[in-house]
């Protein structure tokens, strides 16, 4: 394999000022040329991301928010943050569409709103997509990826976009797909995207549950262009032990 792999850290709600520095290792690590396949992406609270950029600064470790707002222009929305202030403080990425958020505000209109709003500032995106337990066991995944997918990209051509198939099943619960099943969902990711998507080589990331011991398993799927890691990710040494045991 020579492509570069993605380990995208969303620390969630957690951390503070003082874990910042706990990445630091991770640093040491991105330069070093044995791991230069590996693209490092933190996504800490929006809090967090001015410390993260100045930290991560001379290395090639790239910073993202967890979400933004849909609006494309300043407004009266309390408590929110737009994609432009993302882009404004530095950051590159942004992750839209997380199951998390899509319980309380997020559908796949605002969602495709969002993704608007951050292209347009040339924010790249991970596009979180996945599957409930319960349309899981009523056989309903393809069809819910297929809505999630053309609904969130509805008249979007644009190659900043990276998917992250995150089964919600599988999210923070240690439970994860067997390789046969995900490898035949990021097929069929690929085939949505393919037939209702200008994109091209689109790529794709696996999360949930990823940890040090399912990682030795989960890297041997060669379609899959790396990881979205909650929990794990906040641990330096799992995360380190994530990135070695993918790349070596
Ligand atoms: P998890 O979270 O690794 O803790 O399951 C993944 C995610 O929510 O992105």
């Amino acid at each position: 394999m020579t492509n570069n792999m993605f380990f995208i850290a969303n620390w969630k709600m957690f951390g503070d000022i003082r874990s910042v520095n706990s990445t630091k290792k991770v640093i040491k690590l991105s330069k070093n040329k044995k791991y230069k396949r590996a693209q490092i992406i933190y996504c800490p609270p929006y809090t967090l991301l001015e410390k993260f950029l100045k930290i991560t600064k001379k290395s090639k470790i790239k910073i993202g928010a967890q979400n933004c707002h849909y609006s494309q222009r300043p407004g009266p929305f309390t408590g929110s943050i737009s994609a432009n202030l993302i882009k404004s403080i530095g950051a590159n990425y942004v992750i839209i569409g997380h199951s998390e958020n899509r319980i309380s505000e997020d559908n796949n209109h605002t969602i495709n709103l969002k993704i608007k709003s951050a292209l347009k500032e040339k924010l790249k995106v991970i596009f979180c997509i996945g599957e409930t337990l319960n349309e899981k066991r009523r056989n309903k995944t393809n069809l819910v990826l297929k809505n999630q997918i053309t609904r969130g990209l509805k008249n979007i051509k644009n190659n900043n976009i990276i998917f992250a198939y995150e089964p919600v099943w599988s999210i923070g619960t240690g439970v994860i797909p067997t390789n046969n099943s995900l490898k035949k969902q990021i097929l069929n990711i690929k085939k949505i995207i393919n037939k209702f998507c200008k994109i091209k080589n689109p790529k794709i990331i696996y999360g949930g549950s990823v940890n040090t011991k399912n990682i030795t398993e989960l890297k041997k799927i060669s379609l899959i262009n790396g990881f979205l890691i909650g929990g794990a990710s906040q641990n330096t040494k799992n995360f380190i032990d994530i990135i070695k045991k993918t790349i070596n």
